[in-house]
């Protein structure tokens, strides 16, 4: 079996100030900084970026990823941020198409792909949000619900582009309602966004790709989630405000 490396991201949304991150960021340092065995990502917002970038600059393990980008380079978009932009304060990753985006800002399957192909072009890895809604859910549409969006967004990629792409499960019914899917339903969902991307791609693909679930991932529900054999990580919202809680998620997922 193909060896997956955890990767635990903590997506801070709209909170934390430059001060109050390089707080949070310090404890969360003073904890797993050494740790190698899985990959962390804090993803504070745009105005946090460059004090977090310093002080995660002599720490390998501890990568930064952004929330957002603009697919455009450069240009009359106001209020909006650049792939370069991120780069220059040492961005590694950025979570994109998060369901926030798709309810909130109208994002859908087709600026996925644009963000994500600016991404890449950047050297930036992107960490592809999917999950379906409880009606979703509910009325048994999950899987195609999830299909779709994975067709939709990786239209025009090939093995080369899915090596770099994270995706992350996030039932939008699970996030910040503290309803975790269960550790079943999210392994039966991780393994069907495999089986979509062997038939798309191959089983090359499915097999290397890392799939992070989130939503209310929590210290108690972290060992139980990260145990399953197709769940390679999490992207943790709430939780990651707390160094304790976020430290505590991120040892679950260095257990062997
Ligand atoms: P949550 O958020 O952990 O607060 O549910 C997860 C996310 O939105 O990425």
């Amino acid at each position: 079996m193909i060896y997956r490396k955890k990767i635990v991201a903590g997506n801070w949304k709209m909170n934390k100030t430059q001060a109050e991150a390089r707080v949070l960021v310090e404890d969360i340092l003073r904890e797993v900084g050494k740790f190698d065995e899985a990959e962390i990502v804090l993803c504070p917002p745009f105005t946090a970026l460059s004090a977090v970038s310093e002080l995660l600059s002599p720490v390998p393990n501890v990568r930064l990823g952004a929330q957002n980008l603009h697919e455009a380079p450069s240009g009359a978009y106001t209020g909006e941020i650049s792939a370069g932009m991120l780069r220059e304060l040492y961005v590694r990753y950025v979570i994109i198409g998060h369901s926030e985006r798709r309810q909130f800002f109208h994002e859908d399957n087709a600026t996925v792909n644009r963000k994500t192909k600016a991404a890449l072009a950047a050297e930036l890895r992107p960490i592809v949000c999917v999950g379906e809604t409880l009606p979703e859910r509910e009325s048994g549409k999950w899987k195609n619900v999830l299909e779709t969006q994975l067709r939709e967004g990786f239209v025009g990629f090939g093995e080369k582009e899915l090596s770099d792409i994270i995706i992350a499960y996030e039932p939008v019914w699970a996030i910040g309602t503290g309803k975790t899917a269960s550790p079943a339903q999210a392994e039966e969902a991780h393994q069907w966004i495999r089986q979509v991307l062997s038939t798309r791609f191959s089983q090359n693909v499915s097999e290397r790709i890392r799939i992070q679930y989130g939503g209310s991932v929590k210290p108690e529900n972290a060992k139980e989630l990260l145990s399953k054999p197709d769940i390679d990580g999490a992207l943790v919202g709430g939780a990651s405000l707390d160094a304790r809680g976020f430290t505590a998620i991120v040892k679950n997922a260095c257990l062997p």
